[in-house]
């Protein structure tokens, strides 16, 4: 069986998931969900980042152990992403036994080959990027970012040979056309590292809450260095060598990491380099910036006892094109819902299984124009996943349900006396309903489901019953 091996980043804990984290698990789990479909062996990982510095002040704040807090917050992940019908095979902690062992193995190897070494420091750091920034980087002396002043830090760290990579990576870059997608931010990616490439510091002194450096209690493991492995400490080095990740998905702020850092990294340790970088645009809230400080920040699990997550899916994948940024706002949400799910394809699915009920149905020939109306949308979808083009994939499948509702008026198939023709076009719509059901899967997994069995074929008989309404109209 064909492996397929995706991952979303791995989260901070100093807070609980929001609306944009959950676009980017919701994104990784379409394309696990589409590729299982396929029946292809699904590896989908997820998981959560807690050696950062922001965790340390995260439980402090919250007048908790560290270790307390961080179970209770990589709880509260995992649950989520349960609740919101996340497809995810593995979940991962980077204070995980299992990851601690492989970014030590990982870190012994690239220092085998020369690429670590010890030097002095003196640089500023985001507590919020967990990352170094330069002068021409603030803005009035603070992080345009996170508006918090980064600390001067100055100290002695081990440095990771970054500079060295450069020409492998641009070479990696040209045989990997599609390396980073969207194009835009993979040309990004290619001149930052054409401009040349600074070492870069990958530890930190005297912390306690970190993975130590091999053979030097005094330092800590920087948090990326530590982050990007959990990809590989999830499968294991073997399972790695075997099959590196196919997809790594996140949103546009962390490709520089994951397109640049992390395959040096694994260069550095003759390990195989992962196959795609996909990265999303960020969005605003009705416009602003989501910030916990403007008090904006929505909870994918209050829209979800609202609306279901079927809803909170379609809105996110059909309202902003893969890559670009967006804004998401309830008040779009709720007329998407109400027209595309509740009037659309709610409506269609309806109208069709209580007019099939009526009928025993056999199996049969569909009419020509079904075929190719349900071809091409099952060839649009197809081709539009594997472009990440999530809106269009939707698009296609809505001019099918419009073409069903079309025909369900113009026919006016409860007039026809024939019954021979009347059969006919009740088989053509239901096939059209069933090929809807089948290519929603990945989209829309709970309505997918709910049409699917509600159309259950006895040998070449279809017993077609009602369902519940599959998403009431919202006032
Ligand atoms: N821990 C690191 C990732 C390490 S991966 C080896 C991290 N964590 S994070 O909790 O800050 O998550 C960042 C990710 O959350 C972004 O890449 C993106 O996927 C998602 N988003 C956070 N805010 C977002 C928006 N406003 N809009 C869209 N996605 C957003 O970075």
């Amino acid at each position: 069986m064909d492996r397929f091996y995706i991952t979303t980043p791995i989260y901070y804990v100093n807070d609980k998931p929001h609306i944009g984290h959950a676009y980017t698990t919701i994104v990784a789990d379409v394309l696990a969900r589409s590729r299982a479909a396929y029946g292809e062996d699904v590896v989908f990982l997820t998981g959560t980042d807690e050696f950062a510095q922001k965790t340390v002040d995260a439980a402090k704040k919250a007048g908790e152990e560290i270790r307390a807090y961080t179970d209770r917050m990589a709880d509260l992940w995992r649950s989520t992403w349960e609740k919101l019908g996340i497809s995810n095979t593995d979940f991962i902690r980077t204070t995980e036994q299992r990851h601690i062992e492989t970014v030590r193995e990982i870190w012994a190897r690239v220092a085998a080959d020369g690429d670590i070494y010890k030097g002095k420091y003196e640089g500023l750091y985001c507590k919020g990027h967990e990352a170094f920034m330069s002068e021409d980087e603030l803005v009035d002396g603070l992080c345009p970012d996170h508006k918090t002043r980064p600390e001067l830090v100055s100290e002695e760290n081990y440095f990771f040979r970054l500079s060295k990579y450069q020409k492998q990576l641009l070479e990696f870059y040209e045989a990997h056309g599609e390396f980073v997608v969207p194009a835009n931010r993979f040309n990004e990616v290619k001149s930052f590292v054409e401009r040349g490439l600074e070492d870069i510091s990958v530890s930190r002194e005297k912390r306690e809450w970190g993975i130590p450096v091999p053979d030097d209690p005094n330092q800590v493991i920087y948090v990326w260095f530590d982050a990007l492995v959990n990809y590989v400490s999830a499968v294991g080095l073997e399972g790695w060598e075997n099959h590196p990740a196919d997809i790594h998905a996140m949103g546009k702020d962390i490709t520089r990491f994951h397109a640049v850092i992390w395959p040096a990294m694994l260069m550095s340790a003759g390990l195989p380099l992962p196959g795609q970088v996909i990265a999303h645009g960020f969005f605003t809230i009705d416009g602003t910036k989501i910030s916990k400080s403007l008090g904006n920040v929505i909870d994918p699990l209050d829209l979800k006892k609202k609306y279901g997550n079927d809803a909170i899916r379609y809105f996110l994948l059909r309202e902003i094109p893969f890559g670009a940024d967006g804004d998401f706002s309830e008040t779009k949400l709720k007329e998407r819902y109400n027209a595309d799910l509740a009037n659309g394809l709610g409506n269609f699915a309806a109208r069709v299984l209580a007019l099939a009920e009526k009928e025993e149905l056999k199996l049969g020939k569909l009419d020509p124009e079904f075929e190719t109306q349900i071809g091409g949308m099952k060839r649009t979808v197809a081709e539009k996943l594997g472009e990440f083009k999530f809106s269009e994939a939707l698009a296609a499948i809505w001019a099918a349900i419009s073409f069903g509702d079309r025909f369900v008026n113009e026919k006016k198939i409860w007039e026809i006396k024939d019954g021979e023709a009347r059969k006919q076009a009740l088989f053509d719509l239901v096939s059209l309903l069933d090929n809807i059901a089948a290519v929603l899967l990945p989209f829309l997994p709970d309505a997918s489901v709910k049409i699917s069995k509600a159309l259950a074929w006895e040998g070449d008989v279809l017993r077609a019953k009602k369902t519940e309404t599959l998403f009431p109209r919202l006032k």
